[in-house]
């Protein structure tokens, strides 16, 4: 880990490295990569996009789609685009390319060419190359991203900006602790510091490119001080690196009140931090993902709560809201599935384009409280590294000042834990290490006895196990039966 902008010759040097982890490296000519990213259409850049967005107060809808052959990936996204109405498109890249074993990612492409259809749950970039990717984007007429879930993202980063995408996800702590059992948080904050670097490089040669911090992390019940703290801790070492574009994330807990709150602290937050470090000039907007915890498996009340989503994401004023499918309780959607989620959300963005939340006194006193739970956590996991962003991620996730709930990391305490109270906001049952002071604690306990003696139960595990599944089921509380 570095605690500067990594020098030039440093960057070069690693890049040798990289490139050379698989065929398609040599591909990749930075600056004859850096001449065709000046010629991409503004209208195709995503960072033009989203600050034409958050001028005009306008949510945008995006999906997640990826498949092993270019020309299927070509056709799913044009569908995804014409017939669903994607205002920005993604490309989700497979599970062996996100562990690097691209022996096994070709494999699957040439078992996919073979059968005629994708046996890889995602679009293989690595294997693929640059002239592939260009091909692809070129062909479509909205800005693409690369989303993914790769701990060492490094040579995908290179060969997928070379290609011409214009953002790409991900982060050194939320693709790891969601996303492994024994990935070391030094090597993959590490290796991420080299992708915000390319990133950053990019920017000194005047291309922009967006980044964004993966926000819902383990998608269960992740309450909204946990993921901003690693929000704002990326998007600090993203700004140290020269990313000057960044869309921090949350995902959907189910509370109205709660989830407006937090995309408007989310929002501020980061760029107070940006700005208390000097990075005054980052660009900062939200995206949205609508729930990412389990679903009905019954279509109709699968668009229900697409539509929840979709109707919470304008109201809190985020900048994009990343669409689910009526398949989402059985995996990756087909193109028409994709594309029915996407059209049930953009019936909701532009029907409410007019109605993002006003402050209200009860989202105000839900903002209050993030931002204190957040600042806190901030300042003990800062204070602990020196206000060096790697070292105190690293040194906060060991001291479990920041626990991320149900996540498979052996870095992350694993020991505080979440429950809804009696109007479904997430709370904490369990604070682990989490440093609350008492009046903070005493709120969580309060919403929390105010909803078993509703319940007529006391509090106690069960109360998350049932959460867990109660939207599954049909309900957002998990009352007992
Ligand atoms: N195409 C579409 N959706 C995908 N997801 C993962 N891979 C793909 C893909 N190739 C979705 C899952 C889940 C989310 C985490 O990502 O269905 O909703």
């Amino acid at each position: 880990m570095i605690n500067e902008k990594m020098p030039l010759a440093m960057f070069m040097e690693l890049r040798k490295e990289v490139l050379n982890q698989w065929p398609t490296g040599k591909e990749v000519d930075l600056d004859e990569a850096i001449s065709y990213q000046k010629n991409i259409h503004p209208k195709k850049r995503f960072s033009d996009r989203l600050l034409q967005a958050k001028n005009e107060q306008e949510t945008l809808v995006q999906p997640r789609a990826g498949v092993a052959l270019p020309n299927q990936h070509l056709e799913l996204l044009r569908y995804l685009q014409n017939e669903g109405g994607a205002d920005l498109l993604p490309t989700t890249i497979d599970s062996y390319t996100r562990h690097n074993r691209y022996k096994e990612a070709q494999a699957g492409i040439e078992e996919s060419v073979r059968t005629g259809k994708s046996l890889l749950n995602g679009f293989p970039a690595v294997n693929h190359g640059v002239m592939i990717c260009r091909d692809i984007i070129e062909k479509l007429n909205v800005p693409l991203q690369v989303r993914h879930g790769t701990p060492d993202a490094r040579l995908l980063a290179e060969i997928t900006l070379a290609g011409g995408f214009t953002s790409f996800e991900g982060g050194g702590i939320s693709y790891n602790i969601p996303y492994g059992k024994n990935n070391s948080l030094e090597k993959t904050i590490t290796d991420w510091q080299f992708v915000d670097r390319l990133i950053g490089y990019y920017e000194e040669q005047g291309v922009r490119i967006n980044r964004e911090p993966f926000g819902p992390l383990t998608g269960t019940l992740v309450p909204p001080c946990i993921s901003h703290s690693v929000a704002i801790l990326e998007s600090l070492l993203a700004a140290q690196q020269g990313c000057k574009c960044i869309t921090v994330g949350y995902g959907q807990c189910g509370n109205q009140i709660q989830d407006i709150a937090a995309i408007k602290t989310l929002s501020n937050l980061t760029q107070r931090y940006l700005r208390r470090f000097g990075y005054d000039d980052v660009l900062v907007t939200t995206v949205f993902h609508q729930w990412m915890g389990g679903f009905p498996q019954d279509e109709a009340k699968a668009y229900g709560v697409i539509a929840w989503g979709a109707a919470t994401a304008v109201l809190a004023g985020a900048t994009k809201v990343i669409v689910k499918s009526p398949h989402e309780a059985f995996g990756v959607p087909t193109a028409e599935a994709n594309a029915n989620g996407l059209k049930t959300t953009k019936q909701l963005t532009v029907m409410l384009k007019d109605q993002i939340a006003i402050e209200s006194p009860a989202i105000r006193n839900e903002m209050e409280i993030i931002e204190r739970e957040t600042v806190s956590i901030l300042e003990a996991v800062l204070a602990l590294g020196e206000n060096d962003f790697g070292k105190s991620a690293v040194r906060g996730f060991e001291a479990g000042l920041i626990d991320v709930p149900f996540a498979p990391a052996q870095c992350n305490a694993n020991k505080a834990l979440p429950a809804r109270d009696n109007h479904g906001a997430v709370r904490f049952l369990d604070f682990g290490n989490l440093p609350f002071d008492e009046e903070l604690k005493k709120f969580h306990q309060e919403k929390l006895r105010e909803r078993a003696a509703f319940e007529r139960r006391d509090v106690s595990f069960q109360m998350v196990i049932d959460d867990i599944y109660a939207v599954s089921k049909g309900h957002l509380v998990g009352r007992p039966r």
